[in-house]
């Protein structure tokens, strides 16, 4: 059958680790993404613990978030972490004037995070204010966070219910410094970069130790393409000695369509949904356009690139703020995060960081709320699939793709990634881009004897199905099985679908 396509499977190599955290979550206190998303208070009906919603718990629980980066986003520099601790009754309510002008009444600071970050058994990345706040103030925040209880910034915590310092895993040292951030030049930046990396502490002992878990600090980098940071913050990192260091370069591009964003997030046809795959499939490129500065610089990849915030970024909800980035989610945007997941996996030796934009009601959010109701979106189950992908060791796969053809747009049939899970498992996902043809393929595995495959697939009955609130399921994970030859595994992938499977040996 001339039809069939084949995968190579060079299942006795091994590449690098695809890091947990590449399943990074963005939270940025934006639209409902927050206020609404995740917290609901205390005296809410909606079922919560100390807070925050039990039903978005626990749905996060189930796809291991290993991070969540907080609190923006363009929010984070003008966020002042004093107005969001002690006294709910105390705190000072502001207005959000990056985002839709809404009151942000504080009531979620660092506190209310942290407890976030715990019940969701994550880590913390915080990005402190490098925009509109001091050295000073970021420090501060720093020693709220991290000092012993025995300091006065502890004590201050203390008294706001948490003695133990908590852990601050990675630091952002600003947020798209070169436009909503401050619009500075790259030289400026990286002064105050220096200043930042220099003297916001982290108080923690164990993470003030060489080689324990230090805390990584990330600084801004590319605005897509555009290489300027890049070559900037690279040039002065091999400047770095012991009085300061960054631990990572930071990378913002979304899929849009245009700008500003006017494509529909359900109401779309054949031709938007090629040109949109084709978009972001641009992502290997510009990662390796960057990564090629930062070889130059650092040819032994020390300092990751973190994505931390990529996504479809669409058209406002019709009847929404337009300022709260609003958008449902359908199966296009599940492939599109397969597809992006599959490159960042590719590129596992310098991309060990990503953060889609956004987690809760933001942009390609993982989860949509309305009051107590709760959906999860197509895009949640590829995280929920993609799981054992978690700090697996890549394996190459070899394949010819073969193209399909929208107008003018061509594009891959399939796309395909494998790696070795931490469970000893080999682990194959398959994607089917093709939205009218079923794609067969017959992977091999370099002489390894497969007893069984067994897996899940995400597809529905057209490229803009989406779930809604009244049918949640219209877009879910359903099993699929495949036939197990001597060598070779030969599965029948639905059109526009999504496939993980587990081998068997
Ligand atoms: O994710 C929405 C916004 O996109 C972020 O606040 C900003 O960093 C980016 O421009």
């Amino acid at each position: 059958d001339d039809d069939v396509i084949p995968i190579e499977v060079e299942a006795d190599k091994t590449g690098a680790t695809i890091d947990r955290n590449v399943f990074g979550q963005f939270a940025e206190h934006l639209g409902y993404g927050i206020y609404g998303g995740v917290w609901v208070g205390k005296d809410s009906k909606i079922p919560n613990v100390r807070g925050i919603r039990k039903d978005v718990v626990s749905a996060l629980k189930a796809i291991k978030v290993p991070n969540v980066r907080w609190p923006g986003g363009c929010f984070a520099d003008e966020y002042h972490w004093r107005d969001g601790i002690g006294p709910q009754s105390a705190r000072r309510a502001t207005v959000n004037a990056n985002w839709g002008d809404s009151g942000e009444p504080n009531t979620f600071g660092t506190d209310e995070f942290m407890d976030f970050v715990s019940q969701i058994d994550s880590e913390a990345y915080v990005s402190v204010n490098v925009g509109s706040g001091t050295v000073q103030e970021a420090a501060d925040w720093l020693a709220y966070m991290t000092a012993p209880a025995t300091s006065a910034a502890g004590k201050e915590r203390a008294a706001n219910g948490h003695p133990e310092p908590y852990k601050v895993r990675y630091l952002g040292l600003g947020n798209e410094s070169w436009s909503c951030g401050g619009a500075m030049r790259p030289e400026y930046y990286t002064d105050l970069m220096k200043r930042y990396a220099r003297f916001v502490r982290n108080y923690r002992p164990e993470q003030m130790e060489k080689g324990a878990e230090p805390m990584q600090r990330i600084a801004v980098g590319p605005n897509g393409p555009d290489t300027a940071y890049t070559e900037q913050v690279m040039k002065t990192w091999t400047e770095h000695d012991w009085a300061w260091n960054i631990e990572g370069l930071s990378l913002h591009s979304y899929t849009t369509g245009g700008w500003p964003p006017s494509m529909s997030s359900t109401d779309f046809d054949r031709n938007a949904y090629a040109s949109l795959i084709k978009e972001t499939l641009g992502m290997d490129g510009m990662i390796a356009s960057h990564s090629a500065i930062m070889d130059k610089y650092d040819p032994d990849k020390k300092v990751p690139l973190v994505v931390d915030e990529w996504g479809v970024w669409l058209e406002p909800a019709p009847g929404t703020n337009p300022g709260f980035l609003i958008q449902q989610n359908s199966l296009r945007d599940a492939i599109i995060a397969a597809l992006n997941l599959n490159i960042f996996a590719r590129h596992a030796d310098r991309v060990r960081m990503t953060n889609i934009a956004q987690m809760v009601n933001v942009l390609q959010a993982m989860i949509l709320t309305q009051d107590e109701k709760m959906l999860l979106t197509p895009t949640y189950y590829i995280y929920k699939m993609y799981v054992p992908f978690q700090d697996a060791r890549f394996v190459p796969v070899n394949f010819d793709a073969g193209t399909y053809r929208e107008g003018n747009v061509e594009l891959p049939r399939v796309d395909a990634i494998a790696a070795r899970g931490k469970d000893g498992k080999l682990w194959l996902a398959v994607t089917n881009l093709d939205p009218s043809r079923k794609a067969t393929i017959s992977a091999s595995f370099d002489g390894l004897a497969i007893k069984a495959v067994s897996g899940e697939v995400l597809t529905g009955p057209k490229v803009n199905s989406i779930n809604t609130f009244d049918n949640p399921n219209m877009v879910v994970p359903k099993p699929i099985s495949g036939t197990v030859r001597k060598n070779s595994v030969t599965v029948d992938l639905p059109a526009k679908s999504v496939a993980v499977f587990r081998l068997d040996e």
